[in-house]
């Protein structure tokens, strides 16, 4: 089957480089000049583990085209999908749409014989029904066929996301039976490998498979702010949020997954999908509490951590140095989307702390998001030289590696924030750090 996929994103790529990988012959389209530069040269314009081989290997195949041009891409195709960006409309908690209805208006200018058009970008009830009429009241000559199919990846784990989800949700348009039975078809031949052994395929109404998107990351969101809400308690307490976690987890109407507390969550779909879900439900009539409040009491604990930071500085606070290791919304990703860091660090830099930055993937990305005289070192090692401190921001895998004995030769201080709880503590104690991790009393 040959389909397209409009933007060449997170999403965008990963879907297509897997679609290629279950039979279909995919052009991804994408309007960003810099962007189709990259992908035609053979270059993976985002970090996501396994995306390079993944491309490599099926542009070999011929599986695999990209194409800066619409009408070419949709002239051979059976299926669209539109997997564009929906951040936060500037001034609201709407999602922006304007970049899926421009898609919806460029495919029925550009359509040359029916399609199934398929939104995969995350957008609040009632955009598949307006895509619809976009499509047929300007190409009233051809059939469009519409779908729902959010996307449930995880930046950091997409291709396995992809290629074993727990499920893949398709909205049907319930309300022209024909029609939806013909995107079923499709969209069951496309995915026919996650048919067998276990169909992993849940077809529903095209609505209740747009909020089931929204409700999904928004209830993962309150599961995280839950935790982080348990941790400071824990801190408080004498507890200790592992052991709550776990005691806590193994309940399996809980589950152990997502109580791991952190600086708040991030990234470029939790903190604008409950936005936009909560806005949603106030158009609704059907205003969210628990929505809203998560949102709120995740911005509120970036700020009391920077405040905590700063609390725990000797005066005066711009003689002290802080080393920062990783900026990006969690470990795995080059995405600086929302990321906590961007909240956290420059409250520190304002109230006059020096800041050492290092992240493996995410430093070109954060440049223009932080203030611009903070430094950036060439390693993590090296962004700890002469720190009073060393915080952790994300959990990646290369800081565990590091050892008291090697933190005593480049620190001037002896204190480790480790808000992301992979170290050890008792190492750390023992070499003379004082040691500080979310949810638990030093
Ligand atoms: P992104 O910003 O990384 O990519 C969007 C791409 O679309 C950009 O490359 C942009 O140039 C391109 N684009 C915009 N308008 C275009 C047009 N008219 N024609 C062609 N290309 C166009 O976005 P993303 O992170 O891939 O997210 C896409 C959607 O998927 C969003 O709705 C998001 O909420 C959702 N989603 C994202 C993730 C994730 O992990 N990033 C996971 C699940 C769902
Ligand atoms: C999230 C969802 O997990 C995906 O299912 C969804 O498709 C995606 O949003 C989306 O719609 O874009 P992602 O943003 O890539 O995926 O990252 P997560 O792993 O969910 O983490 C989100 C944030 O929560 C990160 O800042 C992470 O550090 C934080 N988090 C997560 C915690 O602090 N603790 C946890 O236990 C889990």
């Amino acid at each position: 089957m040959k389909i397209a996929i409009i933007g060449g994103g997170y999403v965008g790529l990963v879907s297509g480089a897997c679609l290629a990988t279950f039979g279909a012959s995919v052009t991804i389209v994408d309007r960003d000049p810099t962007r189709f530069a990259q992908l035609q040269s053979g270059h993976v314009p985002i970090y996501e583990p396994g995306l390079d081989a993944l491309f490599t290997q099926e542009a070999k195949r011929g599986t695999l085209r990209f194409s800066a041009d619409m009408e070419t891409a949709l002239a051979e195709c059976e299926a669209v999908f539109i997997a564009v960006g929906t951040p936060t409309r500037r001034g609201s908690g709407h999602a922006d749409l304007s970049y899926v209805y421009a898609v919806a208006h460029d495919i029925a200018k550009m359509a040359s014989h029916s399609l199934l058009v398929v939104t995969k970008s995350t957008v609040p009830v009632g955009t598949g029904r307006e895509v619809s009429r976009i499509l047929r009241e300007n190409r009233p000559d051809l059939t469009f066929h519409i779908a729902s199919n959010p996307e449930f990846l995880r930046e950091g784990n997409a291709i396995d996301d992809f290629m074993r989800p727990d499920r893949v949700i398709i909205g049907l348009d319930q309300q022209s039976p024909d029609k939806g039975a013909h995107a079923r078809a499709l969209l069951t031949e496309l995915y026919h490998p996650l048919t067998t052994p276990h169909n992993r395929l849940t077809f529903m109404g095209l609505e209740s498979a747009e909020l089931t998107k929204y409700a999904a990351n928004a209830f993962l969101a309150m599961k995280v702010t839950f935790a982080n809400e348990m941790a400071d308690l824990c801190e408080a307490t004498g507890a200790d949020i592992r052991e709550v976690t776990h005691g806590m987890g193994q309940d399996p109407r809980i589950g152990p997954d997502f109580l791991t507390p952190g600086p708040g969550y991030g990234g470029s779909c939790f903190p604008k999908d409950t936005r936009a879900l909560a806005t949603s439900a106030r158009k609704a009539g059907t205003p969210t509490q628990l929505i809203d409040i998560t949102i709120a009491a995740n911005e509120a604990r970036k700020q009391r951590l920077a405040d905590r930071i700063l609390s725990l500085l000797d005066h005066p606070i711009h003689t002290k140095i802080i080393a920062v290791l990783g900026l990006t919304f969690k470990a795995h990703t080059d995405d600086m989307r929302d990321a906590p860091a961007l909240s956290i660090l420059p409250a520190l830099h304002e109230a006059g702390a020096r800041l050492q930055l290092f992240d493996p993937q995410g430093m070109d990305q954060a440049r223009p998001l932080l203030p611009q005289d903070i430094p950036y070192a060439d390693s993590a090692l090296n962004a700890t030289e002469g720190a009073d401190v060393v915080l952790i921001l994300t959990e990646w895998p290369l800081f565990k590696d590091l050892t008291p004995q090697q933190l005593s030769r480049t620190m001037k201080g002896r204190l480790v924030l480790d808000y992301r709880g992979i170290w050890e503590p008792t190492a750390w104690q023992e070499a003379g750090f004082t040691y500080h991790r979310l949810g638990r009393k030093n």
